[in-house]
């Protein structure tokens, strides 16, 4: 019988308990285990120009609002009204100075204070404290060069320290030249099947799907590839919080996108300047490709892309993705880049279907009467020497083909689940407390 909190099925970490995919007591813990307690990414300060803009996303399975203040900062703000529950803001994106709730007409301004209650004199007289029923607030928020994370944890470390070396590599995309980068407007949206952790744990650290998921798409655009084609050998790089990464060792990968020639040149001269301003090994040693920030966070460097895998019950995840471009790259650039980005990773991308038809097979079995005890192999380059040939880069480097960022990912996850959130163990207490005066009047 499989436990609801344990990733792994054997003491050596080499296999996975499949029924962390579909449990539906698992997803409810690690709403409570994991979402409340990591970063996590919520928006781009680009969609936020001026005082009053906000954005509409989720915590786990929390909606709330990101909203930009009058002295440039950011609020985040549970949506959901104190009166019902009513979501108090339905739109994806906007400007308001007041979240009025459409069922009773409660209005919350930007800090989430109540600030108007429709006949408050005739319908409470001095009864409603309003101070005391504010959207609650999301307590932390931080950012990274554009990325606004937040966090409902008061007590773990800051941003900064909680990605640690993962900047090292994040920077490749966020600021390869000294100009930073910029997103671009709107963001695309699209529900699958499939478990939250598929896909964040595949972009973690499976280079090893490629050839055979996207096989198709690989042979119609090596067309384009001028004969080019990426080498059999790279890296994944472990990193601790259950961060991953990987790549390939170096090749000439704009040469080989069937991109315009004005943007492979473009890219030449990018690689030259992001040499002068990260250095050689950054610029010139390997070619990143995809990679996770736990939990749900994840990237693909060439088609700058930065998405968050929302979790839609346990069998279910929405994706939210970004394109992000440096803010060098000239207007013909910035258009070709995307379109590239669209034609393989939006919700109609060649290769985002082929990931997803994955996920929604092995969901299709993950709750079998036979299937869900049944472990996954999770052991690829396990007990393996480490990979010497990226001597500058952090982390823990292991070859292309491997899995220990999967392993390093569950690692975490389970470190969460081990430990019942505060609010858990008072919800117990009071299911007791409730219990017990129930038994008081039977008695
Ligand atoms: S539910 Fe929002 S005002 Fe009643
Ligand atoms: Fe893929």
């Amino acid at each position: 019988m499989t436990h609801p909190d344990k990733a792994f099925a054997d003491t050596a970490g080499t296999t996975i308990n499949r029924s962390i995919f579909s449990d539906s007591t698992t997803h409810q813990r690690e709403l409570a285990r994991v979402f409340s307690r990591t970063w996590l990414f919520l928006a781009h300060e680009g969609q936020f120009r001026k005082p009053g803009d906000f954005f509409t996303t989720y915590m786990g399975a929390d909606p709330v609002i990101v909203t930009r203040r009058r002295d440039g900062g950011y609020n985040a703000l549970l949506n959901s009204c104190r009166h019902r529950g009513m979501r108090v803001c339905r739109f994806d994106e906007g400007n308001a100075q007041v979240f009025t709730c459409p069922y009773h007409g409660w209005g919350y301004n930007t800090d989430g204070a109540l600030v108007t209650v429709p006949d408050q004199d005739n319908s409470y007289g001095d009864s409603l404290d309003t101070s005391a029923w504010g959207l609650r607030v999301v307590p932390r928020i931080e950012t990274y060069k554009g990325l606004i994370f937040g966090t409902w944890d008061t007590e773990i470390p800051s941003l900064i320290d909680y990605l640690g070396d993962y900047t090292f590599y994040l920077d490749l995309m966020l600021d390869p030249d000294g100009q930073g980068s910029d997103v671009v407007p709107n963001v695309h949206k699209w529900r699958m099947r499939g478990n939250w952790k598929l896909g964040a744990e595949q972009f973690c650290g499976d280079m090893y799907h490629a050839a055979s998921t996207h096989l198709s798409a690989m042979i119609v655009e090596a067309q384009n590839s001028h004969g080019i084609m990426p080498p059999t050998t790279g890296l994944q790089v472990a990193l601790p919080n259950g961060h991953g990464l990987g790549g390939f060792d170096a090749y000439d990968y704009w040469g080989a996108s069937g991109l315009s020639e004005q943007t492979v040149e473009w890219m030449a001269g990018l690689q030259d300047r992001t040499e002068a301003h990260l250095g050689r090994a950054r610029a010139r040693d390997a070619v990143l490709i995809h990679g996770t920030i736990f939990p749900n966070a994840s990237l693909l460097w060439p088609r700058w892309n930065l998405r968050v895998w929302h979790p839609k019950g346990p069998d279910a995840m929405e994706v939210y993705s970004w394109c992000i471009l440096p803010r060098s790259a000239p207007d013909s650039v910035r258009r070709d880049l995307l379109l590239d980005y669209q034609r393989h990773f939006s919700a109609s991308g060649t290769w985002e279907q082929d990931d997803g038809e994955q996920w929604n097979y092995a969901t299709n079995s993950h709750d079998g009467f036979m299937t869900r005890d049944l472990p996954l192999n999770y052991g690829m380059g396990q007990g393996r020497a480490a990979n010497t040939r990226f001597p500058e880069f952090p982390g823990v480097i292991d070859e292309v083909n491997s899995e220990i960022n999967q392993r390093m990912f569950y690692k975490r996850w389970e470190q969460l689940m081990a430990e019942p959130h505060a609010r858990e163990t008072s919800a117990q207490a009071t299911t007791r407390h409730a219990e017990a005066q129930i038994a008081v009047v039977q008695s």
